[in-house]
């Protein structure tokens, strides 16, 4: 698990936290057990705060770049209402399979849009307006990623991006994903349209809204 939080703390978060449907609760394991690089789900707690903003802003329409096995989009797609949309990318064709494949059994999943193919060129076929974006696939893209969902956000939207403390290497990049991630921090902090908070929930997610 990718958490900042020391392990223990972590679990007593999770166990005080609404615990999954057990559609989604399947998903997590299924996950775990079959899919390299499970680590990237985002998992209960995170799950869980994407879906209060979802529930919470009222949004319509929410876009996720970075789908992996559909976890986080169908914890924010059951906070839609019954006519929202989420479109959500994914660049690797077997992974999108598997994400489909569960959404095609989940009371939600008809509101979920996979898009298959490389989120940058997804991007720019989309019309806005957004209510929520969340950011979470290749790191190297985030400064990418961002200023097309500013293109793309509502007035009143919210850009959610993960990994944003990448498990603390942000105090000392070496790798092109720590200067990237690094970068997208700077980029975001300097940019006046807008005004942000950097929370340590899992691995770091900053919630950005226009100033
Ligand atoms: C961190 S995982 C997403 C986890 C997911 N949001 C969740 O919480 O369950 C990132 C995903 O982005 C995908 N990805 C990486 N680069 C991409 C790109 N250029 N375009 C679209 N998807 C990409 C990866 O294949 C991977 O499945």
């Amino acid at each position: 698990m990718l958490t900042l939080a020391p392990q223990e703390i972590e679990e007593y978060a999770e166990r005080h936290t609404t615990p999954l449907p057990p559609h989604l609760a399947d998903l997590a394991s299924f996950t775990a057990e079959n899919m390299e690089g499970a680590v990237m789900l985002s998992g209960p707690i995170e799950g869980g705060l994407l879906q209060t903003l979802v529930w919470a802003s009222g949004a319509r329409r929410v876009l996720e770049i970075g789908c992996f096995t559909g976890f986080s989009a169908q914890m924010m797609a059951a906070a839609l209402p019954d006519d929202g949309e989420l479109v959500t990318c994914e660049i690797d064709p077997d992974t999108a399979e598997v994400a489909q494949s569960h959404f095609d059994r989940s009371p939600d999943g008809r509101k979920i849009d996979l898009r298959l193919g490389p989120a940058a060129e997804t991007l720019t076929s989309l019309d806005g307006l957004f209510d929520l974006v969340f950011i979470d696939a290749d790191k190297t893209s985030y400064i990418h990623y961002y200023e097309r969902a500013m293109d793309l956000l509502a007035e009143r939207g919210i850009i959610a991006v993960d990994n944003v403390l990448w498990s603390g290497r942000v105090l000392d990049p070496q790798s092109e994903a720590d200067k990237a991630i690094a970068a997208f921090n700077d980029h975001v902090a300097a940019d006046p349209r807008v005004r942000q908070v950097v929370l340590t929930v899992r691995d770091g997610l900053m919630l950005i809204r226009r100033a």
